[in-house]
């Protein structure tokens, strides 16, 4: 058969996937990740690229190298007691290099079969080391492809299951097996349900922060990491009390601040309860939409200044009818609904409810401590007599009295890799309505979202986030939730006259523009915005698209290549640089993308297909 000819069979039958994937794109680039993260809503990316190269600059001019962090090592020399209880505490291992001593706990070698995608997945052991593979066998009872990866690290401490991260080239990515404690087996990592992302689901850099101590990032990179990916595995000392080798110095040098707060260090039980309950907001709130200020990336934030400053979580206004459903990593909001937090608030700070008026981080108490140990929280505020229950049914709880057991409930979660919750916001009864305030939180200049973290006044009273804030986030709702498209759209035209030179608002307006199919305005704004700043892989797949659309051929390709190299393992980017190649008539560098595409992507079976065709 003539080549030209093969490849419009291959054309033809790329031809659904291929509308369908341009239909995707032009309506929304950004669901490329939402799609391939759907696990996890943090994912939506959001910070400028070229601004935060800046502030990584800013960095290495600082007077102290790695902008003073040392490590949790350099702490445990002087405080060894909090150091071997943190050790313990399911925080202190939030990560984890796997070793053989770990290797010997685990339940493999393990197999799973996924019916829905009639893949096989492995997880074994060799050498001290950690594998996992993903393989489909034919008809004829031959491998059609093989994929094996080394794991590098597991991240959760098994308390109700633990996943896996592993490492390709410079780029970090989830393992698709996850093992979950109460069924006592591996099976699809969160999300996978979905979809098959075999080894190719990229670690974002807001997951990883809720989960690491000190990860590095490359600004502008989604997914790519520094050599050593992380300075500190586990959350550590410096998460909660910022860098520490101003403070390692003066206490080496004898310095004593007796009773008075020491200025090298932060200790957050010397915060306001706002800034205290920042920091661990940080990684316990998820909200519906997670934010950073533009030009900021999350390794900006620093205990004792308001989160703010660095990222901003958004929660959509819950109604009577529809009110908030989940609790998993939504302690704060949940807490800030408590009778405690709303009456003490107003009080001095010494006397404000925070997440660690009841946690010390230090020390996580067991299942059989807890009762006895939160009591004796509650009783930092309340009296034996502040229930109004009768005695006896407060004797008839086990152990006895049992403040939590009645007023914190415990509930299952959805989330499927969790099992239970506590309920933080302190109810009476476990069906008790939620306050009113709940549904009073929303101001003028944002009727539609609520911003769980304003630096200063919260709630009703609160000064409303930058427009530019408003429209990443607007930007991030959308993509799920139609019904933000106006805020959006609205946040969107307010930025064209009063900040035209920035690249998120011209990356939006190209987008704006594509979407409405005035292809030459996209196309300008696209080009504006990727002159601002060249890596925004989004902008180029927009830009992409608004080229194809306009019949030209080369610039679409250029674009689509341009993508694939700033995101190298986007499955989707790189398809569509094949068909863009396809219909370029460029037949061997769109054979060499496909071979290329199944070197990383091999679990992709569409594509061995079209390969097979192109080869024939
Ligand atoms: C050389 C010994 C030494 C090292 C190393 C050290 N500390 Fe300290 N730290 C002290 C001493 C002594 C105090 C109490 C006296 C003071 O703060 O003036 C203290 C106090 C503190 C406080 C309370 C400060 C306050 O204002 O209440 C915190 C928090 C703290 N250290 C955290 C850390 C962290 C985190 C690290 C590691 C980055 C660390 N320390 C490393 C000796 C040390
Ligand atoms: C850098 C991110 C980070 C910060 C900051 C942080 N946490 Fe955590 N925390 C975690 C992670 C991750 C886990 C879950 C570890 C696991 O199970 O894998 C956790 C677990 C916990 C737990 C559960 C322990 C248990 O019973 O299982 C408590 C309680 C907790 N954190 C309280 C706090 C408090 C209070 C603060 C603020 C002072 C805080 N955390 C700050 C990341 C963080
Ligand atoms: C906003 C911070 C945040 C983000 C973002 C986030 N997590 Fe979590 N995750 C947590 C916290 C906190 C817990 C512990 C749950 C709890 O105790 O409330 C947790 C629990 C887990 C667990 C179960 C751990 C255990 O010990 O049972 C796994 C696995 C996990 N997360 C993986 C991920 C992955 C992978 C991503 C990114 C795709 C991610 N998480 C994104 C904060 C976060
Ligand atoms: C998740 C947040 C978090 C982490 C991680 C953390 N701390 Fe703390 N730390 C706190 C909080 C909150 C307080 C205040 C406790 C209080 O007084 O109520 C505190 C207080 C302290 C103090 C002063 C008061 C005291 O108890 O002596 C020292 C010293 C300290 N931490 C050292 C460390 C060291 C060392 C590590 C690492 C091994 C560490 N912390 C990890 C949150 C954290
Ligand atoms: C009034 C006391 C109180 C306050 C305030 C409080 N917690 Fe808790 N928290 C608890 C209790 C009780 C548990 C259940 C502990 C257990 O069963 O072992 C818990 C459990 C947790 C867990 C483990 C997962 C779960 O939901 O069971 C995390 C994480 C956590 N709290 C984080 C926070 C954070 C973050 C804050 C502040 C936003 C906070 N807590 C404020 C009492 C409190
Ligand atoms: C920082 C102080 C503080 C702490 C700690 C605290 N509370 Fe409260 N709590 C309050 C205040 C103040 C009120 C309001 C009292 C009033 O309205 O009379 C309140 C109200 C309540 C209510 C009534 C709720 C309602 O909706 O009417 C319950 C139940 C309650 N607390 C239980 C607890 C339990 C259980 C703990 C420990 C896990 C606890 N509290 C810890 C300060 C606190
Ligand atoms: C057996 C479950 C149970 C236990 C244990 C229990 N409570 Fe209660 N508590 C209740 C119930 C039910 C009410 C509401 C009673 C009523 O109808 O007034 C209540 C009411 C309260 C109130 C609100 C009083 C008001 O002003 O309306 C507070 C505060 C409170 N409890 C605190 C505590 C504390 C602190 C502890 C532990 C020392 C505790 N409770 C133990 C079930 C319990």
């Amino acid at each position: 058969m003539p080549r030209a000819e093969k490849y419009l069979r291959i054309r033809t039958a790329a031809w659904f996937a291929f509308a369908f994937l341009a239909a995707m794109l032009a309506t929304a680039p950004l669901i490329i990740r939402a799609e391939s993260n759907s696990g996890a809503r943090d994912q939506a990316k959001t910070d400028s690229k070229a601004e935060s190269r800046k502030a990584r600059h800013a960095v290495a001019f600082s007077p102290s190298a790695n902008g003073g962090y040392v490590g949790s090592a350099a702490c445990s020399r002087c405080h060894l007691e909090i150091a071997n209880h943190f050790a313990k505490a399911s925080m202190g291992h939030s990560l984890t290099p796997i070793t053989p001593e770990f290797l010997r706990t685990l339940p493999i070698p393990a197999e799973f079969y996924d019916p829905k995608f009639n893949h096989h997945f492995e997880v074994h052991a060799a050498d001290g080391k950690l594998y996992q593979s993903e393989y489909q066998t034919g008809s004829d009872g031959n491998e059609v492809f093989r994929n094996a990866h080394e794991l590098g690290w597991i991240i959760g401490t098994g308390e109700n299951g633990f996943g896996a991260l592993l490492r390709r080239g410079d780029y970090l990515f989830q393992a698709p097996l996850s093992y979950y404690t109460k069924a006592a087996g591996w099976n699809l990592s969160p999300g996978y349900q979905n979809g098959d992302y075999g080894f190719n689901r990229i670690i974002q850099p807001g997951c990883i922060y809720c989960h690491s101590g000190r990860p590095q990032p490359v600004a502008g990179f989604d997914g790519k990491y520094e050599s050593t990916p992380f300075t500190q595995t586990s959350v550590g000392c410096e998460n909660c009390h910022g860098p520490g080798a101003a403070h390692v110095q003066a206490m080496g040098r004898g310095e004593d601040y007796g009773k008075e707060a020491d200025p090298t260090i932060v200790n957050p039980a010397r915060l306001t309860g706002q800034l205290a309950d920042d920091i661990c907001m940080s990684c316990h709130q998820i909200g519906d939409a997670r934010v950073l200020q533009p030009g900021k990336t999350y390794q900006d934030f620093r205990p004792g200044q308001p989160l703010d400053k660095t990222l901003a979580i958004f929660q959509i206004p819950p109604t009577r009818d529809n009110p908030p459903q989940d609790d998993h990593v939504e302690h704060y909001y949940s807490m800030s609904l408590s009778k405690c937090f709303r009456a003490t608030r107003s009080l001095p700070a010494d006397k404000q409810l925070r997440c660690i008026s009841c946690h010390d981080p230090h020390v996580e108490p067991t299942k059989a401590e807890a009762p006895a140990y939160f009591n004796g929280k509650c009783m930092n505020c309340h009296t034996g007599t502040s229930c109004t229950a009768t005695a006896a049914v407060r004797q008839a709880t086990t152990p006895i009295d049992n403040c939590i057991g009645c007023h914190m409930p415990k509930r299952d979660i959805r989330v499927i890799s969790h099992s239970s919750d506590t309920n933080h916001r302190i109810v009476v009864r476990p069906d008790e309505p939620f306050p009113d305030e709940t549904f009073s939180q929303t101001t003028s200049a944002m009727p539609d979202l609520i911003q769980l973290n304003p630096a200063g006044e919260r709630g009703a009273k609160a000064a409303a986030p930058s427009a530019l804030a408003q429209l990443l986030a607007y930007g991030e709702l959308k993509l799920a939730r139609p019904q933000f498209t106006a805020s959006w759209l609205k946040a969107l035209s307010a930025l064209e006259t009063s900040t035209p030179e920035n690249a998120i608002v011209q990356a939006a307006l190209g987008q704006r523009d594509l979407k409405d199919h005035k292809l030459a305005e996209a196309i300008d704004h696209l080009q504006h915005s990727l002159r601002l700043d060249p890596l925004q892989t989004n902008a180029y797949v927009d830009l992409s698209e608004a080229e194809d659309q306009s019949g030209h051929v080369e610039e679409a390709i250029a674009a689509a290549r341009r993508a694939v190299e700033l995101d190298p393992f986007v499955a989707d980017l790189q398809k569509t640089l094949v068909f863009r190649l396809i219909n370029g008539k460029h037949y061997d560098e769109a054979q060499a993308s496909m071979e290329k595409y199944l070197e990383n992507f091999p679990e992709d079976e569409f594509m061995r297909k079209m390969l097979a065709m192109a080869k024939q």
